[in-house]
């Protein structure tokens, strides 16, 4: 049964549910109050009408509130096709995986980030003009996302960039970095899968290695992602009075 069936059966009126081809949404959860409501002897009507909205609504199976917005409404970071397709495929259908987008400051990209480390929130528009920096420098930066398509949010990040060398014949080296599940969503493959698509998108670019840093806690977890032990990572923090971001 959709929305649309559910909105004949309610027969109210003043339902708001609304569907449109894979994007559908709820304008208005309550019935809207008319002159009449205003007559007490309406107001048991209106009452029973949004009693009856409510319910109706939370009996809407979940795929037909989503407020998913597909790839073709957003403005990404770099073109989807670069995501492996066996990866994206093997995500459960509640769950998409894409490049980042210039609006997922609003899709909790920051929060997800958090369970790595301290995260400081900028403001939309300075995450909006890191975003714009980094889609300037061509075919370096690949951020992804994977997002809940039941509430549009974004469940998993991760990042790959590209350093090109003059050595190995102008070789090039994949990056990995800032991995992060949120902590309702971990434990479901959704890291590996994350994993997997930025080592393809670093292989699929011409990369001979992807390396990355990691503490001892996840190296298991990256071994499972097909990763090995190799050399050690070195540190120097800058002076605090010339650090612009504040130390992890
Ligand atoms: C580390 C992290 C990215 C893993 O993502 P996840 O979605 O929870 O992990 P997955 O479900 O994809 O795990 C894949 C496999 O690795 C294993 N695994 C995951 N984390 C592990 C850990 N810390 N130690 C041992 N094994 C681990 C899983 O059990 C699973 O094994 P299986 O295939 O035998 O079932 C996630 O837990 C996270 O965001 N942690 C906090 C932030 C962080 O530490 N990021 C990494 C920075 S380097």
């Amino acid at each position: 049964m959709d929305v649309e069936d559910r909105r004949v059966i309610c027969g109210c009126g003043t339902c708001a549910v609304s569907s449109s081809g894979q994007r559908s949404l709820i304008t208005l959860p309550f019935p809207t109050i008319t002159p009449d409501d205003y007559n007490p002897l309406n107001l048991l009507s209106f009452t029973r009408r949004a009693i009856y909205h409510t319910l109706l609504l939370s009996q809407l199976p979940y795929v037909n509130l989503m407020l998913f917005t597909p790839d073709s409404e957003l403005d990404l970071l770099f073109p989807s096709e670069q995501i492996p397709t066996e990866v994206k495929a093997q995500l459960p259908p509640d769950l998409h995986i894409r490049p980042l987008a210039s609006t997922d400051y609003r899709r909790g990209h920051l929060p997800v980030l958090s369970v790595l480390t301290v995260v400081t929130d900028p403001g939309e528009e300075a995450w909006v003009a890191q975003f714009e920096s980094l889609r300037a420098a061509a075919r370096t930066y690949y951020s992804i996302v994977i997002v809940d398509k039941r509430t549009d949010r974004i469940v998993a990040v991760g990042t790959v960039f590209l350093e090109r060398k003059f050595l190995r014949g102008l070789g090039c080296v994949g990056h990995i970095e800032d991995i992060a599940v949120d902590k309702s969503q971990q434990g479901k493959k959704l890291g590996l899968r994350i994993i997997h698509a930025l080592t393809g998108i670093s292989e699929n670019s011409g990369c001979y290695k992807t390396i990355l840093n990691c503490s001892d806690h996840n190296i298991p977890f990256y071994q499972k992602c097909g990763f090995e032990k190799k050399e050690c990572e070195m540190a120097k923090y800058a002076p605090e009075d010339r650090a612009r971001s504040p130390r992890l």
